[in-house]
């Protein structure tokens, strides 16, 4: 996507040397910054500090990761250790261990001489692959929308609630719950996207500047306002990405997605997940039980960092010592979800929709984690 006029890519190898450029996503919404990585250590850092973050940029990350790891060290010691360290950083998001995986596979049966290039192969794959993704993903929800408008006797923009950052800084390109939004917009149909705040991480700041980057009408509100405006007929669907999503259709998401969901289907107001084909987990059906919840740092919840004076401060908002805890993602059950839009086509949230959409799926060959 454009960024005053010139298109970027989230992360990419950087043309010279063994190094990966990434968009350092801790300095937005206030600059602009791109970072060089040349080592797993720093790839590593860089997930598990935020300065990369969406699920599926978590993955394509941790696969340029594995390229770095092997340029230093191609041994087997040296490979299970790169993807053993990747994998620690996030636990939720189902997409790093399902690239850790593939890389992991096209190189381990290669000479150890072979292996750096094989995986810079596959992580330019696994990053192009990526941005196909979204962009059929896109296009499969930009009906969503149309029809919204339609409904909207196209005589005002249609409103769409997101919460946290699905656009294109958490993939490689496009995003995936922005997806259908950003195509809609180029298509010409008038589109405002209500933008939740997302605390503690302010994701939605990421939003407001990817929206303002692309000149998308939005505004932004506290978390707690979305169901105030569903009761008064201010949304006409929500989009959300998903970190995970289980074979029964059970979405895990950026914590306070739930809320939303259940609000909404107070208000009759569609619920809708965008997620591409790698974020499924095949190998589990029940959300609440077997996803791994990250429980992030406290400071997160009681400290706030934003500009003063042009330098950027934090400040603490709660008393020293005040426990906090701070769950990082929750599940909304498929029951409160009216559709699931992917890269394969739309389907209902659950087992049967599911595999309309990937019969190849069927129970008798639930493949295991990682499988393509
Ligand atoms: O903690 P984050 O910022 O990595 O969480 C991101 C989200 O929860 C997104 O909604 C999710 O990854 C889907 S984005 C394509």
């Amino acid at each position: 996507m454009k960024v005053d006029g010139v298109h970027h890519r989230t992360i990419g190898p950087a043309g010279e040397g063994a190094a990966v450029v990434i968009i350092d996503q801790t300095h937005l919404p206030h600059s602009f910054v791109k970072a060089r990585l040349e080592t797993v250590g720093q790839v590593a850092d860089a997930i598990t500090h935020m300065r990369v973050r969406g699920a599926p940029l978590i993955g394509a990350t941790a696969a340029f990761g594995m390229w770095l790891a092997l340029e230093a060290d191609p041994s087997q010691g040296g490979l299970r250790g790169a993807k053993d360290l990747l994998l620690a950083t996030r636990p939720t998001a189902v997409n790093l261990a399902w690239a850790l995986e593939r890389v992991f596979k096209s190189v381990a049966p290669l000479p150890p001489p072979e292996r750096a290039s094989a995986a810079l192969e596959e992580a330019l794959r696994l990053s192009e692959e990526d941005v196909e993704i979204n962009r059929a993903l896109g296009l499969n929800g930009l009906p969503l929308i149309r029809q919204a408008w339609q409904r909207a006797g196209k005589c005002r923009p249609v409103n769409v609630l997101t919460h946290c950052n699905a656009g294109w800084l958490a993939t490689v390109d496009w995003g995936t719950a922005l997806a259908p939004v950003y195509m809609a917009h180029d298509q010409g149909i008038p589109v405002h996207v209500w933008v939740d705040e997302t605390r503690p991480r302010l994701q939605g700041a990421l939003t407001a500047w990817e929206l303002a980057s692309h000149g998308v009408p939005h505004t932004v509100v506290a978390d707690n306002a979305g169901g105030h405006l569903m009761q008064h007929g201010k949304v006409d669907l929500c989009i959300v990405g998903s970190d995970r999503t289980t074979a029964a259709g059970d979405v895990c998401n950026k914590i306070g997605t739930y809320l939303k969901a259940l609000a909404a289907l107070d208000c009759g107001v569609p619920f809708h997940v965008a997620l591409p084909h790698p974020t499924i987990d095949w190998s589990i059906s029940d959300g609440l039980e077997e996803i791994p919840i990250e429980e992030r740092d406290a400071g997160e919840v009681t400290d706030v960092a934003g500009l003063k004076g042009g330098a950027l401060e934090t400040v603490r908002i709660f008393q020293q010592d005040t426990p906090v805890a701070n769950p990082a993602f929750d599940v909304t059950p498929a029951r409160l979800i009216t559709s699931l839009i992917t890269d394969k086509g739309v389907c209902a949230a659950g087992e049967e929709g599911l595999l309309s959409l990937f019969p190849e799926r069927g129970l008798d060959s639930h493949a295991s984690e990682g499988e393509d």
